[in-house]
């Protein structure tokens, strides 16, 4: 089937499902701030440079642009609903950690704090912000990284028991072969 020319939109749903990642931020006021982004991956090794694209109304954006700051939380099932709270959307200054109830826990080496419940945490400081039409693509370089006990098995993601959760549309997520929704 060929995609219309009004469908090509849809286009990037081919590139799925794609790692889930949740963004912590602070604006400059210090309000902590919390959503989740699946349009990411990591751009270099060394240095250590990963990637997210960020609608500029976002509050995430717009704190980054201020501070040049994000801690990247990687999510796992367990937390999924929690997750899908922080993606809603909620007046400038509103903490979505707490309305999510998860718990903030203050990063090593960037203002904005880590979710204690996600399984890993990349404190990142900018490298680069550049338009990419309807988003604006962050590069962040990784200067702190941390993982809860036994996330690696042979210095891979121990997929089969964290069950990371990858984002298909909408409400759709896949978690190990299963199809889950929110
Ligand atoms: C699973 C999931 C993935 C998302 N991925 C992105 C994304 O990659 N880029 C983006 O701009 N918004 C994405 N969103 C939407 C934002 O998370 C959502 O609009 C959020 O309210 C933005 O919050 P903020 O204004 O506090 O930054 C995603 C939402 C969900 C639920």
């Amino acid at each position: 089937m060929n995609f219309t020319e009004a469908e090509l939109k849809h286009a990037y749903r081919l590139l799925a499902p794609r790692p889930t990642i949740i963004v912590t931020t602070e604006s400059k006021e210090g309000h902590v701030n919390a959503a989740p982004f699946s349009f990411t991956m990591p751009v270099s090794i060394n240095p250590p440079l990963i990637v997210f694209a960020s609608v500029q109304t976002h509050h995430t954006f717009k704190n980054i642009e201020d501070t040049k700051e994000f801690v990247v939380n990687i999510p796992n099932e367990d937390i999924l609903s929690k997750l899908w709270i922080t993606g809603e959307k909620f007046p400038e200054g509103v903490n979505e950690i707490e309305k999510a109830g998860l718990t903030q826990l203050d990063s090593i080496k960037v203002s904005p704090p880590r979710i204690e419940e996600c399984l890993a945490h990349l404190e990142c400081k900018v490298h680069w912000i550049k338009d990419s039409g309807d988003h604006k693509i962050v590069v962040g370089e990784v200067i702190h990284a941390d993982t809860a006990k036994n996330i690696l098995k042979d210095g891979l993601l121990d997929v089969e028991n964290i069950k990371p959760v990858l984002h298909l549309g909408g409400v759709n997520f896949v978690v190990g072969d299963h199809l889950r929704q929110v």
